[in-house]
């Protein structure tokens, strides 16, 4: 069993995988789940077991598979998996499978786990196009959803053969970056459905010469995680990524970006007809006011020339000074060193955004850590302390002030 999953504090996850060709690519989930200190039972139907084996459950979980109602039949697996679960997942959510389920079917050790379990269940189906429209397949999953199910919506692209349509399988990360959401939060809410945000992340670059540039230390983690979180509460997401050397989250448009002047034009672009905009990237204030094309070369005895810099243009000042559309909210964020929380305020009446979120960085603070911890502060004169946790949860409560705002 690997350390992960060793620890008792780890959420239960159960991982139920039906017989579809996509049961490969649950092998992507369940590794991230036990990578990300999860500890996972994997439970496939008999029909998964023809697509991938036994053993390989096995291996990537650190646990038995549990694959049959009448193995360890004293230790009542149709009943305990289900029961000690903090989330259900089944990836892939074959059309027969969730038929079962609708119905309440207990004729397999998965279905039974299903009818057990009291947390909460995530089916990320995966079918051909024409089994997804079906009217029987629509009336399953409406009533899976009627009991509080979260079934996620199909992916379009590619099907097993030649066919593309509705009905791939959400990509794993898109699969695993929900059930994070949903242990978190205890559901997926959707209420930044219709909506279009935008978000920008990284840190910009200030090219001096072909081989040197102006930079700061952040990864772009907390952007990508308001990206990743607004994605998973059901909004379009258009992110706007400086220098960040992240994979692009599932089911977000990614502009790729270096500069602040880039930076600018893409959020431009981005914001006409978003209904929010939070900058969470670190955007230079200054750049070399000469690029040299050739590599600055070091001449002996003679001192270098000194860098003269210009500014760059205060793009969350000017966003929020010219709104894109009327109602248009403005989200900025504050890297502060000292002072924190009075140079937070005099920034966020300087800026003009709605609501600006003040964090602290230094060497191993904010920049590149997966945790952070803020003061969101709003032009309404409040202010919502967070505290350390992982950047999706201070996602999280963005997301949860813009929404009210929304509404
Ligand atoms: O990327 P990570 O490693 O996860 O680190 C996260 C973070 C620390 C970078 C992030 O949480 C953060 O604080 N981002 C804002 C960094 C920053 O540039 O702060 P600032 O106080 O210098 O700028 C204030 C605001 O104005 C920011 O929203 C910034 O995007 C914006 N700005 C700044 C300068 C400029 N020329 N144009 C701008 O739009």
């Amino acid at each position: 069993m690997s350390a992960t999953t060793d620890r008792t504090d780890a959420p239960r996850v159960v991982l139920g995988v039906s017989g579809g060709i996509a049961a490969y690519k649950a092998c992507e989930l369940l590794r991230r789940l036990t990578e990300s200190g999860h500890q996972v039972t994997v439970v496939p139907t008999a029909a998964a077991l023809h697509f991938v084996g036994e053993a390989t459950w096995a291996a990537l979980s650190g646990r038995p598979a549990a694959t049959e109602t009448w193995e360890s039949v004293h230790q009542v697996p149709h009943v305990r998996i289900g029961q000690q679960a903090d989330l259900v997942v089944v990836a892939p959510a074959t059309a027969d499978l969730m038929a079962r389920a609708a119905h309440g079917l207990a004729d397999d050790l998965l279905t039974n786990t299903l009818l057990t379990a009291r947390c909460p269940v995530v089916f990320a189906p995966a079918m051909h196009t024409e089994m997804w429209e079906h009217p029987a397949t629509q009336e399953n999953v409406a009533t899976l959803r009627r009991r509080g199910a979260i079934v996620l919506e199909p992916a379009v692209g590619r099907l097993t053969g030649v066919d593309t349509g509705k009905g791939r399988l959400p990509e794993p990360s898109a699969i695993f970056e929900a059930c994070r959401t949903v242990l978190r939060r205890g559901g997926l809410g959707t209420d930044l459905a219709g909506r279009h945000v935008v978000v920008s992340a990284g840190g910009t670059r200030e090219p001096l010469d072909p081989v040197r540039f102006l930079g700061n230390r952040s990864s772009g983690k907390q952007g990508y995680a308001l990206a990743a979180t607004a994605a998973a509460r059901g909004a379009r997401v258009t992110l706007v990524s400086a220098n960040a050397e992240l994979p692009d989250p599932a089911g977000v448009d990614v502009v790729h970006v270096s500069t602040a002047l880039q930076l600018r034009e893409a959020a431009l672009k981005a914001v006409a007809d978003a209904d929010a905009v939070v900058m969470a990237a670190a955007v230079a204030d200054f750049r070399p006011a000469e690029y040299v094309t050739g590599k600055i070369k070091k001449v002996d005895g003679v001192e270098p020339a000194p860098v003269v810099l210009v500014r760059n243009p205060d793009v969350l000042a000017e966003l929020s000074a010219d709104r894109a559309r009327p109602g248009q909210l403005v989200v900025g964020f504050a890297a502060e060193t000292d002072d924190v929380l009075a140079n937070g305020r005099a920034k966020l009446a300087r800026k003009g955004c709605d609501l600006l979120v003040v964090n602290e960085v230094g060497e191993r603070k904010g920049f590149g850590s997966d945790q952070n911890e803020a003061v969101v502060l709003g032009a309404d004169g409040t202010e919502t302390a967070v505290p350390v946790g992982p950047k999706e949860a201070l996602a999280d409560v963005v997301w949860d002030l813009v929404a009210a705002r929304l509404a």
